[in-house]
């Protein structure tokens, strides 16, 4: 057994974990992350996506002692209070889900997606997400919603950045 602590979504764990014991299975079995799901046995589908030191990670390809020291970011650890990121909130707008399963994994992925490139073209949505499957959707609404997000992201800053401006000039 190793002992290893991470921090999921601004909580700090220490847990005794096996060797081969994967992220996925540390984040549902032992922490009760259900909200990131698995999808399959190949580390293909993607919906299992999580935010590794800010960068995405397929958590059932990532061994839970290989996150020793990491922060871990969920689908569960996005809402502020009671509001939705703006990438769920444009998934929602946008009905870019049907039966959902692959949607956690989809937004975690979108969001790294958004802090790399703001300003993403429809053809570098579609790569960016290339590594997340989705069977019922078709892909269409998933890529208006990371636009939405993409637009309604940036005016948010850009009005943060006016206020922060306008708090900088002096009375
Ligand atoms: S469950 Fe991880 S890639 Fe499918
Ligand atoms: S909404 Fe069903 S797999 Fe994407």
């Amino acid at each position: 057994m190793a002992r290893i602590t991470v921090n999921v979504d601004g909580i700090r764990f220490e847990e005794e974990v096996e060797p081969r014991l994967l992220l996925v299975h540390l984040l549902r079995d032992r922490l009760g992350r259900t909200g990131t799901p698995i999808g399959c046995d190949t580390s293909n589908c993607g919906a299992c996506t999580v935010l590794l030191d800010g960068k995405t990670a397929k958590s059932c390809a990532v061994l839970a002692v290989q996150a020793d020291g990491c922060d871990i970011g969920t689908v569960e650890g996005l809402a502020d209070g009671g509001r939705r990121h703006p990438v769920q909130d444009a998934f929602h707008e946008e009905h870019a889900l049907q039966c959902g399963y692959c949607t956690p994994g989809m937004i975690m992925a979108a969001i790294d997606l958004l802090r790399t490139d703001p300003h993403p073209s429809e053809e570098a949505i579609r790569e960016g997400l290339e590594g997340n499957l989705c069977r019922c959707t078709g892909y269409q609404n998933i890529v208006r919603a990371v636009r939405r997000a993409a637009a309604a992201m940036s005016a948010s800053v850009s009005v943060n950045g006016e206020q922060a401006a306008a708090r900088e000039v002096p009375a």
